[in-house]
């Protein structure tokens, strides 16, 4: 099976003993409090779940700056954005040698993991703008993830972690929040050699079943896994549950049985485009995928990224041999009118703009709240009806 990255191991930090877990979630209750936001609270699942195999815990200023310059840690290790915890105020754990670190998107805020520090430090504006504009590619207000990095605070707290809970994510999708360690397990299982990794953020419509079926056509893969991303989202994505219900309702009529995990990951969406796009790579490598598709603009937001610069960035400034999953670069893919079935645009240089089926998401938006059918060749009717009663209650809601 694949190696996880940097790692002959995956080096998950969850607690999986429930004595000791239960003994650390003692001695947290005596130990100084952080109260951390959403960001570190979501690196803090996906290191509990083998996902950013090999890191220990959060980086110090160091390697956060390294890694945004130049994608490798001061010791070398190739990583492409900075796992932080970042706070904007640290008087309560000033001298602290180990803090209890709380959830903030759970009520009443329970331990989500221990850390060890090894430093607080604080980072300069200079040094917090170069960060975000290595990471995000720009600086500017408009950008969702550059806005978010930048309220999260200036003081760095690094140092490994001890894992007590994967959140909200374990509570609120028993059945697709998954480890990487459980997606090792059940490609183990199911026998597969060759698995290629979807990631999205969105309810899958035509386009993206096809470019499922055709990479796994193109690499003779035993399997995908579709690995749908759980945490916060700007505000108009829609939510995960809908996401959810949505893509397995297109798995059990779409694809032929046993080709197919439905899966998700507790992570919030950066919004960074390329570099998140290696992110993306790096941990379904460690989730035990031996391929990633890369389509257009991944990972993107507005116009802020060009359409294939998450494809770029795998050739031109990831070093050769620092991932082992090779990338499925998938052109713009959508419904050729003229050969009445899903063609990437490659492959079709006959094709003028108009032989395509092809609807903006606000147009998609817009019909889905006003009730009307999305085309067929757009959407499979059942995603759609799916769509269309969540958007249906929301415009309701907000009539209210
Ligand atoms: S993402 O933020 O998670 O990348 P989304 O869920 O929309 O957003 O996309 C999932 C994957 O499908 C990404 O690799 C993206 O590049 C790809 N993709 C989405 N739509 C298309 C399309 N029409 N043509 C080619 N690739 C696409």
């Amino acid at each position: 099976m694949i190696k996880p990255h940097g790692s002959e191991k995956l080096k998950p930090l969850y607690v999986e003993d429930d004595l000791r877990r239960q003994n650390l979630i003692k001695e947290s209750e005596s130990l100084p409090a952080l109260l951390i936001n959403s960001a570190a609270a979501a690196n803090a699942v996906m290191l509990g779940a083998g996902y950013f195999t090999p890191l220990n815990g959060y980086m110090n200023i160091t390697d956060s700056l390294t890694v945004a310059e130049k994608m490798h840690t001061a010791s070398g290790l190739f990583w492409p954005i900075p796992c932080m915890n970042l706070a904007h105020d640290i008087d309560q754990i000033k001298g602290a040698k180990r803090i209890a670190l709380k959830d903030p998107n759970i009520t009443g805020n329970p331990v989500i993991a221990i850390q060890t520090v090894k430093a607080i430090e604080t980072l300069s504006d200079v040094q917090l703008d170069r960060i975000a504009e290595k990471v995000f590619g720009s600086l500017s207000t408009d950008h969702p993830g550059v806005t978010t990095f930048r309220k999260l605070g200036k003081h760095v707290i690094s140092g490994p972690i001890e894992v007590l809970s994967y959140s909200y994510f374990a509570r609120d999708f028993p059945e697709t929040f998954r480890t990487a360690t459980e997606i090792r397990e059940s490609i183990k299982n199911k026998g597969w050699n060759r698995v290629v990794a979807f990631q999205t953020r969105n309810p899958m419509h035509r386009a993206h079943e096809e470019l499922c079926k055709m990479a796994m056509e193109s690499i003779h893969a035993d399997g995908v896994l579709i690995h749908m991303l759980l945490g916060k989202l700007k505000p108009g994505d829609i939510p995960a549950e809908v996401r959810d219900a949505a893509i397995r309702k297109m798995v059990e009529l779409y694809f032929p049985p046993d080709t197919v995990m439905v899966t998700g990951y507790g992570f919030d969406m950066l919004y960074a485009g390329p570099r998140e796009a290696v992110l993306h790579a790096v941990f379904r490598q460690n989730a035990g995928c031996t391929h990633f598709i890369v389509g257009r603009d991944h990972a993107g937001v507005g116009s802020f990224y060009g359409p294939f610069d998450a494809q770029k960035i795998f050739s031109s400034e990831v070093p050769e041999g620092a991932l082992e999953i090779k990338i499925f670069n998938a052109d713009h893919t959508a419904y050729s009118r003229k050969l009445n079935r899903v063609v990437m645009m490659c492959d079709v240089p006959d094709h003028t703009p108009e032989d395509f089926v092809m609807l903006s998401g606000t147009r998609v938006r817009d019909m889905l709240a006003a009730g009307q059918a999305l085309p067929l060749e757009f959407a499979r009717p059942e995603v759609a009806e799916i769509l269309m009663r969540y958007y249906q209650q929301e415009t309701a809601a907000k009539a209210e």
